[in-house]
């Protein structure tokens, strides 16, 4: 069972550090890509403060196509180079936006949104989907928030098939 515990972020790499080794725990021995993405989305939601949105978008063709998420619903389908996750995707690098307004091609799916961190998943070499939080906070992310991101990134994509 999932206890629930508020998680401390006055110290960033500590808490991502504690969801790295819970996301472990949730991953352990389960291969299915959209069962681990669910768990992620939900522990991350849970965990991290200031979020509107919080989940993954699954590479499904030349396509990213919306996975489990948290949130209000959002846009089903992205094409590869548009919006944060489409430029995230196209580019395989993390998309650190402190203000999506000034981000070219921004696809509002929640008028809420101010900020945005969107995370390539990737498993040796092979693209399949990105990681997309929201905040309705500008600048609610930082490069610590990318650093730790990145790890739980790489633990989904490792442990899913
Ligand atoms: N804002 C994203 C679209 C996905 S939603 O934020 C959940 C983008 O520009 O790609």
């Amino acid at each position: 069972m999932f206890e629930r515990k508020p998680l401390d972020t006055s110290n960033k790499p500590v808490a991502y550090a504690e969801l790295e080794s819970q996301l472990r725990g949730l991953l352990h021995g389960e291969r299915d890509f959209i069962a681990n993405a669910a768990n992620m989305s939900s522990l991350l939601w849970h965990s991290l403060p200031d979020l509107n949105w919080a989940g993954v978008y699954r590479l499904v063709g030349d396509q990213l196509v919306l996975g489990p998420f948290m949130g209000k619903p959002a846009c089903v389908r992205i094409s590869m180079g548009k919006g944060v996750c489409g430029t995230a995707a196209a580019t395989r690098t993390t998309q650190l936006v402190p203000d999506v307004h000034a981000f070219p091609g921004h696809i509002t799916c929640d008028a809420a949104s101010r900020s945005e961190v969107v995370v390539p998943l990737i498993k040796k070499g092979e693209l399949l989907g990105v990681l997309d939080l929201d905040s309705p906070t500008p600048g609610r992310f930082d490069t610590e928030d990318q650093a730790g991101l990145e790890r739980l990134a790489a633990a989904l994509a490792e442990a899913s098939a």
